[in-house]
């Protein structure tokens, strides 16, 4: 048992397989019915959710469903702005909206009686209003039920409990830190998604940390053995990327190899026209320290993929300032569920919905920057593939092969928990005992507090959570 004080006994007591050992994680939170439903009750009800892309609701009146669990939510920009509301006619329930839309014309109109409603959620038809008593047709009452919403990155988030903290307060620094490297003006290239035989906190977990990249995606470690060596090897240190016993031109050819593989593997996280502007550069003059020359060629590439992208209009941020000042992780995970991973100037994102105990939709954006006038075409739906199709990018391929293994495996007799390291496994550990938090009731404000440590966690220590 490491020294990290728990959570409060008494308040915790009621949580089934709690992790009592932030470095031991009870197998049953990932298969248990009654833990899922725990999750559905006390997690899902109270926390800030990726409901949709702003770019899919450019216009006013387009509307996205977003469905999570038993519940459905309508995002709509109106005039006045963004706005959500529950997805339930006020007359006998069904729901008003279903997919994606645009409804400044009609308005939402439910399929079973016909009443209708404006995009502010205002009921503005009913058939035979005689034949209901006038208490039934109070003007208030019959408005759609709103839904707590917030923007942030690009995104709308939604939240059901009207006394959580707000977006902000819940995700902390991490928020202006990935506003920095510019995420709200980043467009979505492309958008994928797939079912997975797993439960939606192992599919998650395969993306917490880099130790798996030797064996699930050895391409990467081959092309840049010294990087991953010196994270993850028993020599080097962290951050000690270049190799002193290769030339600078052989070190910077393997920096260049790795882009270029993560380019092909994840698109969206290093873009093809960054490839190409550091492709440019593998000549630059540097210094014939390989330690010192591969810092300053990463440098060099940031500034020109900056300023070159910037020259064609594209509202790129000097990518080395924020660098230093807002620095980010390669993977940054905003609880519960979604993930952004930026680079240089385009990001991969990540967004995972429980659809069972064991099955999970897991989607992937591609996201970068862009001119106006020449923003990709916006995709309103997910290219829904099989977790096995070969039309995946390479690198995640490679990661969903392993998750519905690893579902299977924690029913093998004898296997009670998982065993992290403390050192670079500790988000999955951190955010567990977060949603502990969650399901023993502890204080918004003090979950909220331990959901910041989570920035800049990935490949992170186990923490103290303070509660
Ligand atoms: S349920 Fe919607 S009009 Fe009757
Ligand atoms: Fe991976």
């Amino acid at each position: 048992m490491s020294s990290i004080p728990q959570a409060d006994a008494v308040a915790t007591a009621q949580v089934p397989f709690q992790v009592t050992d932030p470095e031991r994680i009870p197998t049953r939170r990932y298969y248990d019915e009654d833990f899922y439903k725990l999750e559905c009750e006390r997690l899902w009800p109270h926390v800030w959710q990726m409901a949709c892309r702003l770019e899919q609701i450019a216009q006013v009146g387009d509307w996205v469903e977003y469905k999570i669990l038993d519940k459905s939510v309508i995002v709509v920009r109106t005039e006045a702005g963004v706005k959500a509301f529950h997805n339930a006619c006020r007359h006998r329930g069904v729901p008003l909206a279903n997919g994606h839309g645009n409804c400044r014309k009609q308005g939402f109109i439910c399929p079973f009686h016909g009443w209708r409603f404006n995009m502010d959620g205002e009921n503005t038809f009913v058939y035979g209003k005689h034949l209901f008593s006038e208490r039934q047709l109070d003007k208030a009452d019959l408005a759609l039920r709103p839904c707590r919403v917030e923007l942030w990155g690009g995104c709308a988030f939604i939240n059901f409990d009207d006394n959580a903290p707000t977006f902000r307060e819940s995700i902390g620094p991490l928020a202006d830190r990935l506003e920095a490297h510019g995420m709200s003006k980043q467009r979505a290239e492309w958008w994928y998604a797939t079912v997975l035989p797993a439960n939606w906190k192992i599919a998650m977990e395969a993306f917490m940390e880099g130790y798996h990249v030797m064996r699930t995606h050895p391409q990467l470690q081959k092309a840049c053995p010294s990087l991953y060596n010196s994270m993850y090897g028993d020599t080097g240190g962290i951050g000690q990327t270049a190799n002193p016993n290769l030339s600078v031109r052989q070190n910077i050819q393997q920096q260049f190899d790795q882009l270029e593989l993560l380019s092909a593997g994840m698109a969206g996280m290093v873009h093809a026209k960054e490839v190409e502007i550091a492709r440019q550069l593998l000549d630059v003059e540097l210094p014939d320290d390989p330690i010192q020359a591969v810092p300053m060629w990463f440098g060099i590439v940031q500034d020109q993929i900056a300023k070159q992208l910037a020259a064609k209009g594209e509202p790129v941020p000097d990518l080395n300032a924020v660098a230093v000042s807002d620095p980010v992780h390669a993977v940054e995970f905003l609880f519960p569920h979604y993930f952004l991973l930026p680079f240089f100037s385009s990001t991969s994102s990540y967004r995972i919905r429980p659809l069972g105990p064991q099955s999970c939709l897991f989607e992937i954006w591609s996201l970068t920057h862009a001119a106006p006038g020449k923003e990709p075409q916006t995709p309103l739906e997910p290219t829904l593939l099989p977790y096995d199709s070969k039309d995946f990018p390479p690198i995640p391929q490679q990661d969903y092969s392993n998750i519905p293994l690893q579902q299977q495996g924690l029913h093998a007799a004898g296997f009670e928990f998982m065993r992290l390291s403390k050192e670079i496994e500790g988000m999955i550990s951190n955010y567990q005992r977060i949603i502990d938090g969650y399901l023993a009731g502890v204080a918004p404000a003090k979950l909220a507090k331990a959901t910041h440590l989570l920035g800049g966690n990935f490949d992170g220590k186990i923490l103290d959570l303070s509660f």
